[in-house]
């Protein structure tokens, strides 16, 4: 039987990382773990119970109360917290322009990362986020990290938004996408940043099919 791998993908938002991280996951018949829908998840439940973001003693509380299952669905990965099914809900303006608040949180930060390491103790698995090389699986067999130039990661998302029949204001994406990285990669604890041994693809003007294939090569290449 072939080597159950865990590959890691981490960069900055809307460079295809959950796009191609599905299709590899598929491929290979491993899971696949989405650990920015985590964050999304406690940050919606923050912003439902009123509570401070800046807080990260009641964050910490909550999340210690709150259940997060990642579920493979037919349109792409189920979020359910609490056993309420959010993938959606995780996915407005408001929990995106705010995650990064909860997300820089050193005892948040530890509990999800002990979380998402359990969920890759057998292998088999492809993980996407932000310091998924450095912090969560530093020992993974392939790691990749994505990158696309910043308009057009924000033309991604304006598609996106357009294809769903959102409203969607490109400027403003921009905008609002830059922000996030800076926060992102600025924090103290965990910051986004690429793993020494990470492979670097920039994915601009990339397929999605050749992102795939040039991690498939990577993977196939350290399974065996
Ligand atoms: O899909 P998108 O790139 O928009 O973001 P995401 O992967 O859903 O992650 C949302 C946010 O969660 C990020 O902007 C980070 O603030 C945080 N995050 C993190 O800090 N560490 C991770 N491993 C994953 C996400
Ligand atoms: O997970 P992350 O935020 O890094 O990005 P995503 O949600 O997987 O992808 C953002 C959008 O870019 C999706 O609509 C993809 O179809 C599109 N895209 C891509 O992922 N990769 C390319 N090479 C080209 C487009």
């Amino acid at each position: 039987m072939n080597k159950k791998i865990s590959i890691a993908i981490d960069g900055p938002a809307a460079a295809g990382k959950s796009t191609v991280a599905k299709f590899v996951a598929e491929k290979l018949s491993y899971i696949y773990i989405d650990t920015g829908a985590m964050y999304r998840a406690l940050t919606y439940k923050a912003l439902k119970k009123h509570i401070s973001l800046e807080n990260e003693d009641e964050l910490i509380n909550l999340l210690n109360d709150t259940t997060i299952i990642l579920l493979p669905g037919d349109q792409g990965q189920l979020i359910f917290l609490d056993e309420e099914n959010v993938s959606e809900d995780i996915r407005t303006r408001e929990v995106t322009n705010t995650v990064s608040i909860v997300a820089k949180h050193k005892l948040v930060r530890e509990e999800m990362v002990e979380r998402q390491k359990s969920f890759a103790v057998n292998g088999g698995v492809v993980m996407d986020g932000r310091d998924i090389g450095t912090h969560v699986l530093p020992d993974a067999e392939v790691k990749v990290f994505l990158l696309a130039s910043v308009d057009e990661r924000a033309i991604r998302r304006h598609n996106e938004n357009i294809q769903k029949g959102f409203p969607s204001d490109l400027a403003k994406l921009k905008e609002e996408i830059s922000l996030r990285d800076k926060l992102d990669s600025e924090r103290e604890f965990a910051p986004l940043k690429k793993a020494a041994d990470a492979v670097e693809i920039d994915t601009t003007a990339l397929t999605i099919e050749q992102v795939v294939e040039r991690i498939m090569v990577l993977a196939l290449e350290r399974i065996g």
